[in-house]
This record gives C-alpha cells, structure tokens and sequence, in this order.
C-alpha cells in the first residue's frame, strides 16, 4: 500500500471512529490517526535521566544547562481515539535484532537518534554499548541485541560536490550517499532546516539541476526538487522489502513569538507549557505540505512520522538559552532531551513493529 493510499485509509478510519466514538466510547488501536491529540501532563516521565545517558551531547541536556523547570520532560501524547503505547526497549529491541538501523539528515536527525539511544540505554541500563565516529558517521553498537544504531549527517540528503573551488549543490544526485545507505535496513531520513540558510551558514556557492546552474534558487523549489530526486531514487532502486523507509516530517521551530501572542523577540524563552490546539496561530507548514506532497507520489512504501503538528504544540520543548553554553544565545529549533523527540520514537516503534 503506497502512502497515499495508507493516509486516504487513515481520514476514513478516522471519520468512521469520530461517528462511533460519540456513541459507543470505542477505542481501537487498528483504526486510529496516532498524530492527532493532545498532550498530557503525567508525572511518570520523563523515560529517561539526562544525567545517565552516556550518548547526550551537551546541546541536548538542558537540565544540565541549568534550566530549571522539568515539565517539558513530563508530557505524554495521547492520541484522540486510542492510546500510544509507553515505550517498550523489549519490544523494541525484538524488532531490530541483528539490523541497522540508520538516521540520515541534519543536526534534528541527530536530537531524535540521540533520545533513541537513551530510551535503549534507559530501558536497558546495563548492555554493554560501544560508539564510534568516522567523519560523518557516527555509529553506536549494542552487541548483546547486534544492534547498529546509526547517524549519518547529511544536511540536504541531495549532494554538493566541489568544482574549480566552487561548491556546487547539485538537486538531482544523490550518488555520493547511497552505498553507505543501503548498508541499513532501516532508514530514516530527514531535511529541510539548512535549505534556508543564506550568507555565511549556506554551504553551496551554486545550485545546479540538470545542466542549468544558478546562484540561487526559490529554496522551496529547489527543496521539492531534490525531496523527488530521493524518492525516485526510491522507486527506482530500492528493495523496500529488505529495506524499511522512514521519513521525520519537518521539525517545527519557535522563533516568532507573534505567532501565540506575545513580542517577536521573546522567542521561545521562559515557556514552560505546552499550546493548547486553539492558542497557536503559526498555520500551516508549507515544507510539510511539500514533504507530504512528494512522499505521496511515491509507489514504493515509504513512511512518514507526521510529527510537525504535535510538535508545534510544544513552545516548551526546546533549550531556549539552555542549549550549547559555548554558544551565546538561544536556540528555538533543537529540543531538550528528555523530550519531544522521545515521543517520534515511540511513533517510529509503533510504526515499525508494523511494518
Ligand atoms: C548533563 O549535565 C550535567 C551537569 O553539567 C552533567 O552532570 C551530566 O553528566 C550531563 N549529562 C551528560 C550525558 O553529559
Ligand atoms: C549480526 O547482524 C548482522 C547484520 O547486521 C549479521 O550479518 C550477523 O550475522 C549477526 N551476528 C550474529 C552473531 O547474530
Ligand atoms: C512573525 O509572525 C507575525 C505573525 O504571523 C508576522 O506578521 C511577522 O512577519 C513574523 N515575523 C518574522 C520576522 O517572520
């Protein structure tokens, strides 16, 4: 079943569960949208503690930071007509025995490969692990599951090639990447946050599709370009049979204040609770509309954890001036761990053992 087909399934479950709900309170996990909900306070979290995961970089580990309030690790979604189970490391771990599983994208891919890897290590605080980085890549290895846990990083997935001291984005080749990728068996991919850097944070100097080059580009062209390049790639090669194809849906930031009512420049400082649904003005994501777009054009299965929604709720999540301490500033677009990102874990679990 492609993914359109699996999302038109999804509204009329959702549409049959809504009529039903009303009058007979059903709650079946078959026939459930797990993103749509809300968030609920529930003093049994956080999974883990930021002090004894082993894998946290210090950008991630707010508390460590200093933030001072923990409730941004306290939050638990609860899907409006069925329940996301609590992580289960067994389960979990029965899954990937023996398979590799691999993150692929920016420095967001990273915040969610690092929260797997503590909720493995939370779930099973005494397996031996060891990691390992290579350029790039940056590998951990729990050898009692013979379990590979993967980061590639990889900002626009497409590849950026230098020539004559020019650094040229190139939106239809993906060559660079793909041996290394296809090691895996699970993959999961992510980009959109560095497509729009501009000035000195843009790492291209020239954006080439086919044989026209350019200076620049309309960034959401040129996003969409190389997001159908990846999925015909897709369609075209890969055994997804073999390999199981995983897409993090676009990553919200909260940097314009405006957007829920208060002054542009606060950011997202001192918030310390979740949005209700109501109380978020930011609209519509249009890289997730694209993202969504493109992956529904697909044949082949590819799955995409629909996580822009849910985590446009959680103005709280991130480390706000409790990230990197080298680095003056705020950061409204990574989240703390414990947090938001161990929630799209247990979406990927949930997905994965049924697939
Ligand atoms: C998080 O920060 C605290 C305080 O600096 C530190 O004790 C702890 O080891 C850090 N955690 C990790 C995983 O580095
Ligand atoms: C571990 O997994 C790899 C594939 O990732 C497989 O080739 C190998 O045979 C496995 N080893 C054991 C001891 O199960
Ligand atoms: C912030 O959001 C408001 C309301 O949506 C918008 O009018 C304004 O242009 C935004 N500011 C920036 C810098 O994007």
């Amino acid at each position: 079943m492609g993914y359109r087909a699996v999302a038109v399934f999804t509204i009329l479950a959702v549409t049959f569960l809504s009529v039903s709900a009303k009058h007979a309170h059903v709650k079946s996990n078959k026939l459930c949208n797990l993103y749509e909900g809300e968030w609920v306070f529930d003093n049994s979290y956080p999974l883990y503690d930021s002090n004894k995961c082993p894998f946290l970089i210090q950008q991630f580990n707010c508390s460590g930071n200093g933030r001072p309030d923990r409730g941004y690790q306290k939050y638990r979604w609860q899907p409006h007509n069925c329940n996301l189970p609590r992580w289960n490391g067994e389960e979990f771990m029965r899954r990937v025995r023996g398979k590799r599983m691999m993150f692929v994208g920016d420095s967001i891919s990273m915040n969610q490969w690092q929260s797997l890897a503590c909720m493995i290590h939370g779930a099973f605080p005494r397996a031996a692990h060891t990691t390992r980085r290579l350029g790039l890549l940056s590998t951990i290895v729990f050898p009692q599951f013979n379990f590979t846990l993967m980061y590639s990083r990889n900002a626009f997935l497409v590849d950026i090639t230098k020539e004559k001291s020019r650094r040229v984005l190139k939106l239809n080749k993906i060559g660079g990447s793909v041996k290394q990728w296809l090691s895996s068996d699970i993959l999961i991919f992510d980009t959109w946050h560095w497509w729009l850097h501009t000035g000195r944070k843009q790492p291209w100097d020239l954006v080439q599709y086919g044989k026209v080059r350019l200076k620049d580009m309309d960034r959401m062209v040129a996003y969409e370009k190389a997001l159908r390049t990846l999925t015909r790639w897709i369609d075209q090669s890969v055994n997804t049979k073999r390999v199981k194809i995983f897409f993090q849906g676009v990553s919200p930031d909260h940097w314009n204040a405006t957007q829920w009512g208060k002054p542009e420049l606060q950011r997202c400082s001192g918030e310390r609770q979740p949005f209700r649904p109501e109380m978020y003005g930011g609209g519509r994501n249009l890289p997730e509309s694209i993202l969504e777009n493109v992956l529904g054009a697909v044949r082949k299965p590819v799955h995409l954890l629909k996580i822009t929604a849910l985590s446009q709720l959680r103005v709280d999540g991130h480390p706000s001036i409790y990230g990197n301490p080298r680095k003056i500033g705020m950061d409204c677009t990574h989240w703390c761990l414990p947090g938001i990102p161990d929630v799209w874990n247990q979406l990927l679990k949930e997905t994965l053992i049924r697939s």
